[in-house]
């Protein structure tokens, strides 16, 4: 039987038989607003509330802003970060600034991987996280492509090797299809990708699991919304997107 780490996010545990299998290294990929970082988020606050520690890795915002932002879903985060059971790892700040001298894991220089990965290693070790989540990903290697495969898969050693289950955030521009590039696509074990479609002047919210080693999972896209708790997926509807439109079909309603 496979051990698994559960999402604990409406819907989605049904949508990967469970959950996702332990150690594995999923790319979270989408555009701009898609929900990649709130996903990601209520990840790691549902595994605080399950006991299961956890690191978040901000490369694109501020720690404290990170926060703020967890705070709204009523994920405050604060209490088990001073019992040691989670961390935010700062590899924004680079150190700079009043709010960055308060920061515990502070990576001074992003640029630097053994760096990067020393401090990841010392924040997985001191809060025994057992989940991880790197936002974003692409953040380490937009300006190097060529390096992009080599990164995730020292990551994946490393992470995999230490037992976290991470999802690492990718980045795909608004209307690039893939999930952030080939090398890092065939080195994750898993790929969910998030997706926003207009259509006659709406947005609508889908995801779909395009990749998961070691486990079934829906092959279908399946609507969510974002609400002021954080994501709820419709495991039980799929979207068609169509020439004519898009349609939401609750299954066994066929
Ligand atoms: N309280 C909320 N209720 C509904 N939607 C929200 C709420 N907070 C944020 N959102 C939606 O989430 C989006 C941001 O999600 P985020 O995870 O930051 O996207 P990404 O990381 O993929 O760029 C916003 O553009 C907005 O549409
Ligand atoms: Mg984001």
């Amino acid at each position: 039987m496979v051990e698994r780490v559960k999402t604990g996010i409406p819907g989605m545990d049904e949508i990967l038989y469970g959950g996702i299998p332990k150690r594995n290294i999923v790319l979270l990929a989408g555009g701009p607003g898609t929900g990649k970082t709130i996903f990601g988020q209520q990840y790691l606050w549902n595994g605080l509330q399950m006991g299961e520690p956890g690191i978040y890795v901000a490369l694109e915002e501020h720690p404290v802003q990170v926060r703020i932002n967890m705070r709204q879903f009523g994920w405050d985060v604060r209490k088990y970060e001073q019992e040691g059971l989670f961390a935010i790892v700062d590899a924004f700040t680079g150190g700079i600034g009043e709010a960055a001298k308060r920061e515990r894991y502070v990576v001074r220089d992003p640029t630097d991987v053994g760096l990067f990965i020393d401090t990841l290693k010392e924040a997985i070790r001191d809060t025994g996280a057992v989940r991880g989540v790197i936002d974003s990903v692409s953040t380490l290697y937009l300006t190097k492509p060529a390096v992009a495969r080599s990164i995730v898969m020292m990551l994946k050693r490393v992470l995999s090797g230490m037992g976290v289950t991470t999802i690492l955030v990718s980045q795909v521009s608004v209307t690039e299809r893939g999930f952030g590039g080939p090398g890092v696509e065939h080195a994750a074990d898993g790929i969910i990708r998030l997706d926003l479609d207009e259509i006659g002047g709406e947005l609508k919210r889908s995801l779909i699991v395009w990749k998961m080693r070691g486990t079934k999972h829906s092959m279908r896209r399946h609507p969510f919304e974002i609400t002021d708790k954080g994501i709820i997926v419709y495991h039980n509807k799929v979207l068609k997107i169509t020439r004519g439109g898009i349609s939401e079909v609750t299954l066994g309603e066929e």
